[in-house]
């Protein structure tokens, strides 16, 4: 019999069928995402089902992805409650692209839908402790949407991926000073996940040596920032489809580093925000954090902002205020529910 250590760790994948899962998938099946050995069950979503030829497909990705070793089961369903049944964590990757011209933004109501549909699932079936990560775009935004639709899971049970931007980071400033950028420690991005976000480097360090001792400030603030904010649509034109390989990358360390804690290194995720660096609370804001070991996340207050950088921070504000003012009327269900509750208090002259 299993002991609670040994119970299945069940991860779902939405957008199954996308190019983010293609390379997010092996990865799993290889055990690169695990928590204490426990065996993987990997739910996958898969919208239509019924195709035979999908059908078929499936099962032949299904035997190769348990052949890598890690996975002890596989489930692929278009059923949200089957999906979401008692998972640990969950890649919400489904949604429309941009195409390369357009802002992220653009597909916010196309995929609003989408959102609020998995939020409810999620709220209804997953663990009260599940790690649900949003990478669909505009990423903060659709996290936003689930949040509000997971009231019943534990707080900070939503985030949306900076990862990727903070891989992107390291890899320009890495290359620029010569040393391995996955060394580079305490750089992380912040605000929303578009061209104002705001690439901070200034507490980034090397081997404990701040590592803008040896970047020209001008190099920084003007060929550097601009770069990582633009670094999606210039991916997306060049290959005429969205990076996959490098948010698929992004998105299992955002997971890893949720599950398993962060052991004091400073990452960025999307979080609801506490109030801190000037934002609203419950903005789903960019933000440095840490990751104890039992999954809680912790917001890093009072971290350096080059001054450079107080106009993204607040461009990226605003952009966020302007896309939840778009879904507003989606954000209001519990108000709504509330407000029927009332009614029905009226016409029931009974105390309750
Ligand atoms: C990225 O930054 O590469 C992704 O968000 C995809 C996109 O639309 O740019």
């Amino acid at each position: 019999m299993y002991s609670d250590k040994n119970s299945p760790f069940r991860i779902a994948v939405t957008g199954s069928t996308g190019s983010i899962a293609g390379h997010l998938m092996p990865d799993i099946a290889k055990g690169l995402l695990n928590k204490d050995d426990r065996p993987i069950e990997l739910k996958l979503h898969v919208r239509n089902i019924d195709d035979p030829l999908q059908t078929q497909k499936m099962i032949g990705l299904a035997k190769e992805l348990r052949d890598h070793g890690a996975i002890t089961n596989i489930i692929a369903t278009n059923d949200l409650e089957e999906l979401f049944e008692d998972i640990d964590c969950a890649f919400l990757l489904g949604a429309i692209p941009r195409k390369p011209d357009q802002p992220r933004s653009s597909v916010l109501e196309p995929n609003a839908g989408i959102f609020t549909e998995q939020g409810r699932a999620l709220n209804e079936f997953a663990k009260r402790n599940a790690k649900i990560l949003v990478v669909g775009n505009p990423s903060n935004t659709n996290a936003l949407i689930v949040d509000s639709y997971t009231p019943d899971l534990e707080p900070n049970s939503v985030t949306s991926l900076m990862q990727l931007d903070t891989i992107r980071m390291k890899a320009k400033a890495g290359c620029k000073l010569d040393i391995p950028p996955n060394m580079i420690e305490n750089a992380f991005a912040m605000g929303n996940h578009s061209e104002n976000m705001v690439p901070n480097l200034d507490n980034a360090s090397y081997r404990n040596h701040p590592l803008l001792e040896n970047l020209p400030d001008d190099w920084y603030t003007q060929n550097f920032t601009p770069s990582i904010q633009k670094r999606g649509q210039e991916i997306g034109s060049l290959r005429k489809k969205t990076s996959s390989s490098s948010a698929a990358w992004s998105a299992l360390s955002h997971m890893n580093d949720w599950v398993n804690g962060t052991q004091g290194r400073v990452i960025s995720m999307g979080v609801p925000s506490n109030g801190s660096y000037g934002i609203e609370e419950g903005v789903i804001f960019g933000l440095p954090v840490t990751v104890d070991d039992n999954g809680r996340i912790e917001i890093i207050e009072d971290m350096k902002i080059n001054p450079a950088h107080e106009y993204f921070m607040g461009e990226s504000y605003r952009e966020l205020l302007e896309e939840r003012s778009r879904i507003e009327h989606l954000l209001n269900h519990e108000q709504e529910q509330v407000m029927d509750l009332d009614l029905d208090i009226e016409n029931h002259p009974t105390p309750i």
